[in-house]
């Protein structure tokens, strides 16, 4: 597949400011001319970068402060060109200098929160952050420029001198994104595993020094991935956060102790070891906190919850504390429940996809089996969307993926209906759609449906007569099938 052209040039731009080492004597000179006066000046101008970092504020301020000169200039920038394009307004000149003024008065205030930021990057970031303040600098320059220019009644060119600036700015603004989204400046890198969910023991406290913070690592299943987490000891007490700083992902088991905070080694951040916010930056985003207990001389942590988190816990499941690893079976007598209807559910559509593979190209049936899969896909997501994830939305974290995955399944379906089921491209579409079944179901077999077990058997046996319930309507309601039939139609392009 071709890559698109817009994106590819502009990727091999990047890379080349990426590589230009010459940016990095000047720009390791002008970092040192900003650090030292503040190194001289001490505390006050401490508090000023935590100001300008935005760790009073719990996101870095600069991507805030640059909304102002990006909407006063295009204001501006939009007023120039209709009045170019004859639309003259009473006041739009006065006014298009007045939202350039405002620009440039947000633009200073960025480009120091951005400089502050800016400090504590190195090699290719540093790179692209220079060549992003250089754009940006520039439109600064140009729209004050346009200032004086068009205050000497040289509207023409005041106008041309903003709009050049714009231009920069949309350049700076771009670097400024790819800094954000690609390198991750200033996004949180700290690991937001919610286990363990409960208390688990993790090192003697014998083992664990006073004042020297010690690293153990715990095991999230669902991500498959080991979380550092950092335990120190004071006096009678020990703390526990999450060992990777959320500022560029330090190690902080490899910090000090400083006031009672924990010190990041790799650019200065302070966490709080009750708290875990940062007292000092460049960090603004408080590092995971872990409960911690000692039992029979072992440490033991539990990840502590945050705020708009969807931690499942024991307390909020209402039921057993661990996963029962109860695979979906029947079950006689007592009515089935909910992950077994849903996993008969899913054997159906499994076999449906195999009927539809082994049913010759040419053969006018394959059309009529894509139907039916296409309506019990419906059908399955619709119940699993209506009924039985708002039920283990409490007790599973699987449920935002299911959801994404279900969108995905949606997607791919109607790109399969539009094909002639002869062709080797709807073989294809069919093969990449039965794989994004089986992963989907698999998972929810193999995670989701064991999580669910924590509602109880009776929950679960009362949702599984709910989903038999609305599994039957949906597929004998007249008006049902006619409106799944209509909607599959349409995608099938009539
Ligand atoms: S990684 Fe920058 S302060 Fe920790
Ligand atoms: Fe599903
Ligand atoms: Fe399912």
């Amino acid at each position: 597949m071709k890559r698109p052209t817009f994106a590819r040039i502009a990727n091999r731009g990047l890379g080349r400011i990426e590589q230009a080492t010459l940016l990095d004597k000047p720009g390791y000179a002008a970092e040192t001319a900003m650090a030292r006066p503040a190194q001289i000046v001490g505390s006050p101008a401490e508090k000023a970068g935590n100001a300008l970092h935005g760790t009073w504020y719990g996101h870095p301020i600069h991507p805030m402060l640059v909304t102002l000169p990006i909407g006063a200039w295009t204001f501006a920038f939009g007023l120039d060109l209709l009045s170019m394009l004859g639309f003259r307004r009473k006041g739009a000149e006065r006014s298009a200098e007045l939202a350039i003024k405002a620009g440039a008065a947000g633009a200073v205030a960025a480009a120091a929160a951005g400089l502050a930021d800016w400090q504590h990057t190195n090699g290719r970031d540093r790179r692209i952050g220079t060549v992003h303040a250089l754009a940006n600098g520039t439109a600064l320059a140009l729209h004050l420029a346009s200032v004086s220019l068009r205050n000497r009644g040289d509207l023409d060119r005041g106008r041309l001198a903003s709009a050049a600036g714009w231009a920069c700015m949309l350049v700076g603004g771009y670097l400024g994104g790819h800094m954000v989204y690609r390198r991750r400046i200033g996004v949180d890198h700290a690991d937001r595993s919610p286990e363990p969910r409960d208390f688990q023991p993790v090192l003697p406290l014998a083992e664990l020094q006073e004042g020297r913070p010690r690293r153990v690592d715990i095991r999230d299943e669902d991500t498959r991935q080991e979380i550092g987490v950092v335990l120190v000891r004071q006096g009678a007490r020990v703390h526990a956060m999450g060992a990777r700083c959320s500022h560029m992902g330090g190690p902080l088991d490899q910090g000090w102790i400083l006031n009672g905070a924990l010190v990041c080694p790799w650019h200065g951040s302070r966490y709080d070891l009750e708290t875990g916010w940062p007292t000092s930056g460049p960090s603004t985003c408080p590092q995971p906190r872990y409960a911690v207990r000692l039992r029979d001389g072992m440490v033991e942590i539990r990840r502590e919850e945050e705020p708009g988190d969807e931690v499942v816990t024991a307390a909020k499941a209402g039921g057993k504390p661990a996963r029962a690893p109860a695979p979906p079976a029947s079950s006689a007598g007592a009515g089935r429940k909910a992950d077994e209807v849903l996993f008969e559910h899913h054997q159906l559509i499994r076999r449906l996809f195999q009927a539809i593979r082994n049913t010759p190209r040419d053969d006018p049936q394959r059309r009529d089996l894509m139907r039916t899969l296409a309506s019990e896909l419906e059908i399955h997501e619709y119940v699993e969307d209506h009924v039985f994830y708002p039920a283990v939305h409490p007790v599973s974290e699987d449920v935002p993926i299911a959801h994404s995955e279900h969108r995905q399944l949606s997607d791919l379906l109607a790109k399969t209906l539009k094909l002639n089921t002869a062709t080797p491209e709807f073989e294809e579409h069919l093969r990449a759609l039965h794989a994004a079944m089986d992963h989907h179901a698999s998972s929810e077999e193999n995670s989701m449906f064991l999580e669910a077990q924590r509602l109880g058997d009776a929950r679960l046996r009362e949702m599984g007569r709910t989903l038999e319930e609305l599994l039957e309507e949906q597929r004998t309601s007249r008006a049902q099938r006619l409106f799944r039939d209509l909607k599959i139609r349409l995608l099938e392009g009539l």
